[in-house]
């Protein structure tokens, strides 16, 4: 793995805060923690400074950026809310949910990679919620890892990927939910659609909206799909470099059979455990198990597995959001 460089890593202390809210106001980029994973931050509202965004993570400009807001009653400066929108955004905000809306034209068309919808949360953490405030700036912040691989949930994960290609990092410690926010497209009303599952679950959004919530097939890319559906969509958006194959369940038999391979349960298995079992949580507590899954799947790619096994999270819910990201590490390239 490179080793840390250029990337100074910072404490957020108010004067450090107040330093990076000045240098996203002059179109700098810093990378911060969120509730969910870390972003990469800049002004949203600048193109020059979004398009750094896109360089530094080698993201191809067709993937959409969120737009991150300290209130919800910013919402009319960058993009038109319905009422499912305020509705939502009053259960749910600060939160972990992102939701598709028809953007204004204080978007820059770089941010939404050409359409005319915006993604826009209000996210729940204390040290990006003060970037926002203190800067007074919408922020455009993707995760910030290297386009196609793991998001990062601690400053660890950020500078192994992006230190040498950014100038800042905030190190609020990990983040508490671990995986990235649940997107709901509500430009129709009538159909609000799922496009990707997270914390806030498909049954929490039905039961505020009082209406099924479609689900939308999660896209499969091959090499030459330039025009997809939904650009950020990718499959393999979030693969370790080891290949991942996933089980219903897992036995320790197994692994004794595989002392190359690793094993990565959700529950700590009882008993005597060979050195390649790995468990997400003790108790198998599916939130705690989301919170460490990325984290997890980092070190087991570091380490020289020939293969990592990965047990599905049974049921819905949380569950949902774990397993679309299993399934997405586990894609064929
Ligand atoms: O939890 C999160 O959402 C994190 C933190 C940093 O807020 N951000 C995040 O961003 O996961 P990113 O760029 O890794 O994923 C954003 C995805 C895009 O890949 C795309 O799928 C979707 O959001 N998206 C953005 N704008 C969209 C739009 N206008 N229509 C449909 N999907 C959009
Ligand atoms: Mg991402």
């Amino acid at each position: 793995m490179t080793k840390p460089v250029s990337a100074r890593t910072l404490r957020p202390t108010p004067r450090n805060l107040a330093l990076l809210a000045r240098k996203l106001r002059a179109g700098e980029l810093v990378a911060a923690p969120t509730e969910t994973v870390y972003g990469l931050a800049a002004n949203a509202l600048d193109a020059k400074a979004c398009r750094g965004i896109f360089r530094a993570k080698r993201r191809p400009a067709n993937d959409p950026l969120i737009v991150h807001l300290y209130a919800a009653k910013q919402l009319p400066e960058v993009c038109r809310p319905n009422d499912s929108a305020r509705r939502l955004a009053a259960a749910f905000w600060p939160g972990p949910l992102t939701l598709v809306l028809p953007k204004t034209d204080a978007i820059p068309a770089i941010v939404t990679a050409g359409k005319d919808s915006v993604a826009v949360r209000v996210p729940a953490h204390r040290v990006f919620r003060q970037l926002l405030k203190l800067s007074g700036l919408p922020l455009a912040a993707p995760s910030a890892n290297p386009f196609g691989y793991v998001s990062p949930t601690s400053a660890a994960h950020v500078r192994q990927g992006l230190g040498e290609r950014i100038g800042f990092i905030l190190d609020g410690g990990e983040c508490p939910i671990g995986l990235e926010s649940t997107i709901v497209d509500l430009r129709d009303e009538a159909t609000p659609r799922l496009l990707r599952p997270g914390a806030v679950t498909r049954e929490q959004l039905e039961a505020v909206l009082g209406r099924k919530v479609e689900v939308v097939k999660r896209h499969i890319p091959v090499a030459s799909d330039r025009a997809q559906v939904a650009p950020g969509m990718l499959t393999r958006h979030y693969s370790p470099r080891t290949p991942v194959e996933l089980h219903a369940t897992l036995s320790v038999d197994d692994a004794a059979y595989a002392p190359r391979e690793a094993f990565l349960f959700l529950q700590a298995p009882a008993g005597r455990r060979p050195r390649n079992v790995f468990s997400l949580d003790t108790r198998g507590d599916l939130r705690r198990a989301a919170r460490g899954l990325f984290a997890a799947l980092r070190r087991l790619d570091e380490g020289s597995f020939a293969r990592i096994h990965v047990e599905l999270a049974p049921g819905d819910g949380i569950a949902d959001a774990i397993n679309d990201r299993l399934r997405r590490a586990a894609a064929k390239r």
